[in-house]
């Protein structure tokens, strides 16, 4: 399939931006200052917090890190389940948190069993889901625009 270019120009701390690849959702985010922090704190609740599962499917080399992304502060992730594949609410510290703890730092609720995903797509331990979210291939062509393919 084709590459798909995101412009991520003027994106906010919390602000998410949807593109389509190969016909799937793709999701990019600006975490704020806080959750990049937060991410190096919470591994020991979740199930695979260093992409170990089956790298060469869901996380290419340069995400294998605490961030899941080349820029600490930009998420890029394939917004399918990885249990049956709906699509997850993404929950931003400025919209609804349904069902979430309030302190939750933010992150991905799939309404259809109940998996939970922080806010680099991994998922939560004792959740349906096997895998965090797909982090797709994609690179910066500049400081404001992502290729996604
Ligand atoms: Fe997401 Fe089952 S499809 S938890």
């Amino acid at each position: 399939g084709a590459a798909v270019e995101v412009d991520i120009s003027g994106m906010q701390p919390d602000e998410m931006r949807v593109a389509e690849w190969r016909g799937k959702p793709v999701w990019v985010v600006r975490r704020t200052p806080e959750q990049v922090a937060e991410l190096s704190k919470i591994d020991a609740e979740l199930a695979d917090p260093n992409s170990l599962r089956d790298p060469a499917q869901f996380t290419p080399p340069y995400a294998q890190n605490q961030w899941r992304s080349i820029k600490p502060e930009y998420l890029v992730v394939v917004g399918i389940c990885t249990h049956l594949g709906c699509s997850p609410t993404p929950i931003l510290k400025s919209g609804p948190q349904p069902s979430v703890p309030n302190d939750w730092p933010g992150g991905f609720l799939c309404p259809c069993h109940g998996s939970t995903f922080d806010i680099a797509g991994r998922v939560y331990k004792n959740k349906p889901a096997p895998d965090n979210l797909e982090v797709p291939p994609h690179y910066y062509v500049s400081d404001t625009v992502i290729l996604v393919g």
